[in-house]
């Protein structure tokens, strides 16, 4: 299985510091965000990694980054998205690196407490289909918000204005080959977006989507508030503990 972090956009909610660099670079608390994703990956036994980068200040990936030593890792995979198009459309630029594998997607301002390795394991073992991961949160109009019905998922709708539930889809995804077939049959949402929620509701629709609720805080770190929120968890608690298995 490998790994994907999607890092690109022009990170707009964090203007003007995002005029400088981008996002994904940004400090929580002790480490650039985008540390959090990859050590969430290794973590769980995910080493062979690509960062889906964009916008400005893109070769600053690798002088923080490299080969990836830091967290145990031989190399690491690049790729550059131009423009905005969307976390699928961003998605789809590591078809030819996912050569087949299954693949464990994260938004690369995706910060948990605990860790993924128990879901990713069983996904390894399973033969084909996605799982996502959700968590109750008391502002879901501001994620995508998944409907379940026991183990099953029965839908996701992308910041709803009345949300059906409380049950926010986190930025991590496991997905089979199948996606990027899934990705190509896509049309863009209203904002001009190829949406990692209509991916996931293609794969509702072929009755092959599971979820787990993750154990742990999770945050993302995409606005001045969730940003400062992120640091302070990280501060006191620690990220992507090994007790906390999901
Ligand atoms: C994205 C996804 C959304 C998900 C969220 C998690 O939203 O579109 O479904 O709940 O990440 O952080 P964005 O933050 O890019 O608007």
């Amino acid at each position: 299985m490998k790994g994907v972090i999607t890092a690109g956009g022009e990170g707009t909610r964090l203007r003007p510091i995002t005029y400088a660099t981008n996002k994904h670079l940004l400090p929580v608390y002790d480490r650039p965000m985008v540390y959090y994703p990859i050590e969430t990956l290794v973590a769980a036994g995910i080493d062979d990694i690509m960062i889906v980068t964009g916008g400005n200040n893109a070769g600053d990936f690798l002088r923080i980054l490299g080969n990836g030593e830091q967290f145990g890792l031989k190399h690491l995979n690049y790729t550059y998205q131009a423009g905005s198009g969307g976390i699928a459309a961003a998605l789809s630029l590591a078809e030819h690196f996912a050569d087949g594998e299954k693949i464990c997607v994260i938004l690369g301002d995706t910060i948990i407490e605990g860790n993924i390795n128990k879901a990713v394991a069983d996904f390894r073992a399973r033969d084909e289909g996605a799982t996502i991961f959700v968590k109750e949160v008391d502002d879901p109009k501001r994620f995508g918000v998944a409907t379940v019905d026991g183990d099953k998922v029965v839908k996701i709708v992308e910041k709803p204005k009345k949300p059906e539930t409380n049950l926010a889809v986190i930025g991590i995804y496991l997905y089979d080959h199948k996606v990027f077939d899934i990705i190509r049959g896509l049309e863009p949402s209203g904002r001009g977006e190829l949406e990692i929620t209509d991916v996931n509701n293609a794969y509702i629709e072929l009755g092959q989507m599971e979820y787990r609720v993750l154990n742990g805080w999770w945050t993302d770190a995409g606005t001045f508030e969730s940003l400062l929120r992120a640091g302070n968890q990280v501060a006191e608690t620690g990220a992507v503990r090994g007790d906390l298995s999901t």
